[in-house]
């Protein structure tokens, strides 16, 4: 999909800020918030154990701390080690995820703990990059294991931060889009490069998560306790609510067509949809690109359309398309035949029983009361 370029861009008020500027003190004010008002208690923090903080992290993914930290006690009692992970069945590790919800997670956790144990002598990658080369680990959870275990000056990027940087540094587009994805990367980085040399990790990564989750919300920001509101670019443009912008709608090509109600004598003309194609197997009605070229081949069969003999237009909506369809309404003179092999004249008395697509269906309210006469006398 192609992003406009707007999408990726800083707003135009930032332009008289420079983005150094936005940087300084961003990771100190982070660490010193975190270390008055961030988390501290959770089980798997301080462990300075990459095993605990993965499986915290991959918990972590789409699910509440709260609805954790049973689970990951749960789940540590019964495999204490990587290797005890390692060497269980996946009916044996699946119980102790049952309830969490996104069961690949789990699966992915078993498989890599036999990588790891396999592959790596049952220790952790030492580097982030590493860490992401791993099964079911993404960069950003591969960044927070290495910044929780080791201290590794890498930047993170989970849901709740991107939300932060997205409204610190005022980035239009969806964060789910690859260009505007790469920005985010991209200021983190540049955010912990401006960072002192002695940041603590930790403390920085753990603080931008709290932000993110316990202030930075989605709906109700308190920037009113937001040790970044004074140089945010959302709060100072009002754009709290527009910032993250949410995912794109997809621009769905518009197509017309015309359709041709033709009957006579109670029967009505429908054609067999060839397969594949749309409404493949289905009968419709005869369709044409415009409605001159319906006009033309009404005109080769003896038929001059008057407006009166026009519909009214509407959009039937498809998963890649919108049709625009014009239906006209017309009764065939006695004798004309069909033009095209697949086309066949129905009765109305079976058309309940044939198949059509529900647009089309919704036509054949338009054909006339069936005469009685006609029906016992055939075509
Ligand atoms: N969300 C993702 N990782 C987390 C962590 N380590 N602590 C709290 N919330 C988190």
């Amino acid at each position: 999909m192609s992003v406009r370029p707007a999408e990726t861009e800083i707003v135009p008020a930032l332009e008289s800020t420079p983005l150094t500027a936005l940087h300084e003190n961003f990771a100190a004010r982070v660490c010193e918030w975190q270390r008055a008002h961030g988390r501290h208690r959770l089980p798997w923090q301080k462990t300075g154990d990459p095993y605990r903080t993965w499986l915290s992290e991959i918990m972590l993914q789409q699910t509440q701390v709260s609805t954790v930290i049973p689970y990951y006690e749960r789940f540590l009692e019964r495999f204490p080690t990587i290797e005890s992970l390692a060497a269980a069945t996946q009916d044996e590790v699946m119980p102790y995820w049952a309830g969490l919800g996104y069961y690949a997670r789990a699966r992915n956790l078993h498989r890599c703990a036999q990588v790891i144990v396999a592959s790596h002598g049952g220790r952790f990658p030492p580097t982030a990059c590493e860490i992401a080369e791993l099964p079911g680990i993404g960069r950003s959870t591969a960044a927070a294991i290495a910044a929780f275990s080791y201290g590794e000056r890498t930047p993170i990027l989970d849901g709740n931060v991107k939300r932060v940087f997205t409204r610190y540094f005022g980035v239009h587009g969806h964060p789910g889009v690859r260009a505007v994805e790469q920005r985010l990367w991209q200021l983190a980085e540049t955010a912990l490069d401006a960072a002192p040399p002695d940041l603590d990790m930790a403390a920085y990564t753990h603080g931008l998560m709290d932000l993110g989750s316990q202030v930075c919300k989605r709906g109700k920001p308190e920037c009113g306790v937001c040790p970044l509101a004074s140089d945010c670019v959302a709060k100072r443009l009002g754009l709290q609510q527009v910032l993250p912008e949410p995912k794109p709608r997809r621009t769905v090509p518009e197509r017309s067509c015309a359709m041709l109600l033709l009957h006579h004598n109670d029967y009505v003309l429908l054609e067999k949809q060839p397969q594949p194609g749309l409404w493949g197997g289905l009968w419709s009605l005869p369709r044409f690109d415009t409605p001159d070229e319906l006009a033309d081949a009404c005109r080769n069969q003896g038929i001059t359309l008057s407006e009166s003999q026009r519909m009214a237009s509407f959009v039937h909506t498809f998963t890649h398309f919108r049709l625009h369809i014009e239906p006209w309404c017309v009764e065939a003179p006695a004798g004309i035949a069909e033009t095209r092999p697949q086309q066949e004249w129905i009765p109305f008395t079976r058309l309940e029983s044939v198949a059509m697509p529900a647009p089309v269906r919704g036509l054949m309210a338009a054909l006339p009361a069936p005469q009685a006469d006609a029906l016992r006398e055939g075509r």
